[in-house]
């Protein structure tokens, strides 16, 4: 038997491996790439849930195909909820995710309060209609980068009740307790309901 297909509109390849190992036997997910969009979809909103609808928006206007797009944001307590929507660019346009750790780190150089959230909105064209599904997790900013795998701040993001940083943890202990493995969590169960 054939797997349904549905896009997933990035071409993030930390973030496909996510999603493919967690859907693993009931999708195929295709990524822009795969469908042969090479345009940048521009993330020019202040909230989570309108970046995400432009991009899963824009792939089911241009292919009609079911789609997904996430976007996703980490907060910190202790600077009013920044990086927030703007976590890519946090030290600029085109930075790395090393700028981004080493801009948190500096910015909260002397913090007591360490305290954050990483959120994850996803949303889903699916036969024309348009759904959005949330996950979060609580956690702090430790106080220099550990491990190594992942991408982005999971050196430096401990989960609640966790000692280990995301960078130290496999993809599937990640997966478990994670924003994105949240929302992914609650799309497939809606999506098992079709
Ligand atoms: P995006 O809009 O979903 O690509 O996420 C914005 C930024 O948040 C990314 O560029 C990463 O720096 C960061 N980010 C997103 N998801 C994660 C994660 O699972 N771990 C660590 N950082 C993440």
């Amino acid at each position: 038997m054939s797997l349904k297909k549905i896009v997933f509109a990035t071409n993030n390849a930390h973030k496909l491996e996510e999603v493919r190992h967690y859907l693993k036997g009931q999708y195929e997910i295709l990524s822009l790439q795969d469908i042969g969009f090479n345009e940048d979809i521009p993330e020019p909103y202040e909230t989570l849930q309108e970046n995400a609808q432009t991009k899963s928006r824009t792939i089911f206007d241009r292919f009609e195909l079911d789609c997904f797009a996430d976007d996703t944001g980490l907060e910190v307590d202790a600077l009013n909820g920044a990086p927030g929507v703007y976590s890519a660019r946090y030290a600029g346009h085109d930075c790395s995710f090393q700028d981004n750790v080493n801009k948190l780190l500096e910015e909260l150089k002397g913090e007591e309060n360490r305290v954050a959230n990483f959120k994850t909105v996803i949303s889903l064209f699916l036969d024309g209609k348009e759904y959005f599904f949330e996950g979060r997790v609580d956690g702090c900013i430790t106080k220099e980068s550990s491990g190594t795998d992942g991408f982005g701040y999971d050196p430096i993001f401990a989960p609640e009740g966790n000692n280990l940083t995301f960078a130290e943890m496999s993809l599937d202990d990640k997966n478990k307790i994670s924003h994105r493995g949240r929302a992914v969590a609650k799309l497939i169960q809606f999506l098992q309901k079709q």
